[in-house]
């Protein structure tokens, strides 16, 4: 029997069948999966990097890795493209923050707000025009450190609920839970793993809807920002965080068959 549980290729979301042509409308967020193991979409979505994406991905060593880097910003300038009506190759992108990927330009291009997440095979891309987004996505794998990890990396009243779940599969779940939610926080802000996962608290046991408790004890503040939990497939989570209510969330798979390379 085929093993697909590395291949990004079994969505759970409906299939896409073309990019949008119009932006996402006010409250709306896209959030799409693609594969990034198919190998043969990689070499017509090289041809649209800018110099600066061709030389980083030239020295990503691991062809996984490189594959993940052309697959998401290839993926990124055709949805953008279609979107503003330009080739996807002369979609101008610059970083802000701590290398967080941007539309570069005038104000009407700014209003389009994206990020990228990939794991293991799958990736995935958010769009909105209302505010500022994060994305991340895990593969759903053991972790042999999960306890020394939590305890370093999250809030302390995350380490109790984790170590108060018995079962093995829950503290897993609630782990990636947890990860995946901070991340698509800090990822949001712009800030990456620098600012510190423990600063925020997140909630992470099953059948808890995703929400941002605290952050730096202040409970005021995370009430501006909307989690939502993210299952593009049985294998991976994924978390979104965006600084605005999400009025309507709508996910689907790319095929890469079904764009026009
Ligand atoms: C952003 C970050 C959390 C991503 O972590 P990751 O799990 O390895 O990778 P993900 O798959 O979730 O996301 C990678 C994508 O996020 C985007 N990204 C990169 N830096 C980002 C940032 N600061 N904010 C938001 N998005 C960012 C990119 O699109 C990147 O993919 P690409 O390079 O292929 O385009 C991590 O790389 C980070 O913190 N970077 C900032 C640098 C930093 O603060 N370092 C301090 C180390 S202590």
């Amino acid at each position: 029997m085929a093993d697909h549980a590395d291949s990004g290729s079994l969505p759970s979301w409906p299939g896409l069948m073309d990019l949008p042509g119009s932006p996402p409308r006010p409250g709306e967020v896209w959030v799409w999966s693609f594969s990034t193991t198919d190998g043969a979409h990689i070499p017509a979505l090289e041809k649209l990097l800018d110099e600066h994406e061709t030389l980083r991905a030239q020295r990503l060593r691991s062809a996984r890795a490189r594959a993940e880097f052309v697959s998401g910003r290839g993926l990124v300038r055709m949805a953008l493209g279609r979107l503003l009506n330009r080739y996807p190759g002369s979609v101008r992108l610059s970083s802000i923050g701590n290398g967080k990927p941007v539309l570069a330009g005038d104000s009407a291009t700014a209003a389009l707000h994206f990020n990228i997440a990939h794991s293991h095979g799958m990736g995935l891309l958010a769009l909105a025009c209302h505010a500022e987004l994060g994305v991340d996505i895990e593969k759903i794998r053991p972790v042999t450190d999960m306890d020394a990890l939590a305890r370093r990396y999250f809030h302390p009243n995350e380490v109790t609920k984790l170590r108060g779940l018995e079962n093995e599969d829950a503290r897993r779940q609630a782990f990636f839970h947890a990860w995946t939610r901070k991340e698509a926080f800090l990822k949001a802000t712009g800030a990456g793993i620098g600012f510190g996962l423990e600063r925020m608290e997140v909630t992470l046991e099953a059948g808890q809807p995703a929400r941002l408790i605290q952050i730096d004890g202040c409970e005021g503040e995370a009430g501006h920002w909307t989690l939502e939990h993210l299952a593009p497939n049985s294998g991976w989570m994924g978390a979104l965080a965006l600084k605005a209510p999400c009025l309507r969330l709508v996910t689907g798979h790319i095929g890469w068959d079904n764009l026009s390379l």
